[in-house]
């Protein structure tokens, strides 16, 4: 976190967590980096897929867990979809050549597992999604998205 104030919300169903996505693509500009976190099934892909329809995207949105990246394009902005769970510190994601892509100034960068990277120094300040399931279909959701 950046030292932006915390806000918490509450989903209520997958839809719910896809329209905060859909906001938030409302207000995120050129080269924002988005950082999500939370467990396995918190619902990070289900944001970051309102995120993408937000943005104007109508394909298919999945988590790139094996593919550590996909690409959506077609949108507003393009958008990185990246999934940092199979890589286990900056050297592998260095030797993933994932760098130009968690930070890259033509587009929106959406990071799955984020507390698996170190951001440089010359870094600025990215937003944070945290997502702690409740119970079946409820989530809390805190993020530093300033606006939202
Ligand atoms: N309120 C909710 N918000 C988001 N997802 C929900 C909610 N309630 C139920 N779900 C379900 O939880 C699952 C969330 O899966 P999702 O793939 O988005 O999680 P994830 O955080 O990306 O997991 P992974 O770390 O494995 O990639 C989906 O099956 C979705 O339908
Ligand atoms: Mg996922």
């Amino acid at each position: 976190m950046n030292g932006m104030p915390i806000r918490t919300w509450i989903s209520r169903s997958a839809g719910d967590t896809e329209a905060l996505g859909e906001r938030i693509a409302g207000v995120a500009s050129r080269g924002q980096v988005i950082g999500l976190s939370g467990d396995l099934g918190a619902g990070k892909t289900a944001l970051i897929r309102g995120l993408a329809r937000g943005l104007g995207f109508t394909g298919r949105i999945h988590s790139p867990t094996f593919s550590l990246i996909n690409l959506y394009e077609g949108g507003r902005l393009p958008l990185f979809h990246l999934d940092l769970y199979r890589l286990d510190g900056p050297a592998a994601i260095h030797e993933a050549g994932l760098e130009d892509y968690l930070i890259h100034p033509g587009g929106i960068s959406a990071v799955e597992w984020i507390g698996r990277w170190t951001p440089p120094p010359s870094h600025q300040s990215h937003w944070s999604i945290h997502l702690t399931p409740l119970d079946d279909t409820t989530r809390e959701i805190t993020h530093d998205i300033p606006g939202l």
